[in-house]
């Protein structure tokens, strides 16, 4: 379905309205990126004696991100993307013995529909938002995950879709997004310029930019993570989650997710502690987080986990404040050390996963070194992207594979070496 305007009048969606959280300013439904009283972030509203569903109940739906849809910012039937989310829980046990803990597990949003990163979760809830406001183009500003992503869910849509990415970042990201037929453009400059310019771009073409004038809806999209790892595990939290970061918001949203479901009584127990993990070459939310206070120094990006090169991250401030009031710390890790982890998710879990997954393993291990997670933990990694779009990471890190003639005993001699 194309969205016009007599279709749009007919989408049986709308959109919650949305508050500050700062100045706590209510704001109407709109596609709008920061509060006009004080420039804070916006959060949806739900109305808090909404009916919301029993275990039974959500596992009697569909598997997709859809089946905790009370506490998705919209009332009624989404209108795109319904299929997106409920990626497998992978427990992990040689990954355990190698942190050291009791049992872990594997998010593994390698796999996530249709574009193979978490991605695919925020802009379920992001297009949803345009198709609510009557919008009938989107974009965002991207490092090149949420590129991916949005050109995919704009092309099954039958929307348009405008794309600013960073000049330099790596062909699956840039390959996998014009593959879908968007407007994509490579913009001169750090992912800090490009999410500048589209702030500007959506007030004068009046888009919907998922992760700018509809980022108070495309956050909550990262909740879902929090609401399956809890599913998954028998209704029940883990100790531990370990989770990458760039902008900052899918930490913040797993500490909301998580926080609700003990709300709602889905599930018992504390809160689990949220460890965030960058690339030491663009490790602001890290910094934050061992310095303390309550102010982001923003970094020029060097690291070859350009996924997570947000060297002024959004919501980092709030990303810090949810490790620290969980318990929990952040650690960032070398190139070497993420190219070692994505070998070591692929070699002790089977699960080929991006830049930012070799992050989130070896921060893992760094924190298992360091004491901040123990024998007792049960603990989630929550890997995010697909190791195909990042081949240029570990192209020189893998074994060459011989060739021979088709002959039995060439292989036989490769055998007895
Ligand atoms: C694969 C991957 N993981 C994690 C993140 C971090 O997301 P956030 O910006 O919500 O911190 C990104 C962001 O681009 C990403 O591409
Ligand atoms: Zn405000």
């Amino acid at each position: 379905m194309t969205l016009t305007p007599s279709t749009i009048a007919a989408v049986p969606l709308t959109a919650r309205p949305l508050r500050c959280r700062n100045c706590g300013a209510d704001h109407a439904a709109a596609p709008v990126a920061v509060c006009e009283q004080c420039l804070g972030p916006l959060d949806p509203v739900y109305e808090p004696d909404r009916a919301l569903p029993d275990r039974t109940t959500i596992a009697r739906r569909a598997p997709s991100l859809w089946r905790y849809r009370e506490w998705l910012p919209f009332d009624g039937d989404p209108v795109w993307s319904r299929d997106t989310g409920f990626t497998p829980l992978v427990e992990a046990p040689a990954l355990a013995r190698r942190l050291g803990v009791a049992r872990a597990w594997v998010k593994n949003d390698t796999v996530c529909h249709p574009s193979l990163s978490f991605k695919d979760r925020v802009v379920a809830a992001g297009i949803n938002a345009a198709a609510a406001l009557g919008l009938d183009t989107i974009g965002c500003a991207s490092t090149g995950n949420l590129a991916n992503a949005v050109a995919a869910h704009a092309a099954r849509a039958g929307l348009k879709a405008w794309i600013f990415i960073p000049e330099e970042l790596e062909a699956g990201k840039v390959i996998g997004t014009s593959i879908y037929g968007p407007r994509l453009v490579r913009v001169r400059g750090t992912y800090d310029d490009v999410n500048r310019l589209c702030a500007q771009v959506a007030d004068r073409f009046g888009w919907g930019m998922v992760n700018v004038n509809l980022r108070g809806y495309y956050g909550e999209g990262s909740k879902t993570v929090a609401y399956e790892i809890a599913e998954q595990l028998g209704w029940r939290v883990p100790t531990a989650v370990v989770a990458p970061m760039a902008g900052g918001s899918l930490l913040s949203k797993l500490r909301k997710g998580f926080g609700e479901f003990l709300e709602a009584r889905l599930v018992d127990g504390r809160p689990p502690r949220l460890y965030g993990a960058q690339a030491s070459g663009c490790a602001p939310i890290v910094r934050l987080v061992e310095r303390g206070g309550d102010a982001i120094e923003p970094e020029v990006p060097r690291t070859i986990c350009r996924s997570l090169a947000i060297g002024n991250p959004a919501d980092g401030v709030y990303a810090a404040r949810a490790m620290r009031e969980t318990g929990g710390w952040a650690a960032a890790v070398s190139d070497a050390e993420l190219v070692a982890g994505i070998r070591l998710l692929a070699e002790e879990v089977g699960v080929f996963a991006e830049t930012a997954g070799g992050v989130t393993a070896a921060a893992a291990l760094a924190l298992a070194r360091s004491g901040r997670l123990g024998p007792d933990d049960e603990v989630v990694l929550c890997i995010t992207g697909h190791g195909l779009k990042t081949l240029e990471a570990v192209q020189g890190a893998v074994a060459e594979a011989p060739v021979v003639a088709p002959r039995l005993r060439e292989v036989a001699a490769l055998v007895e070496q």
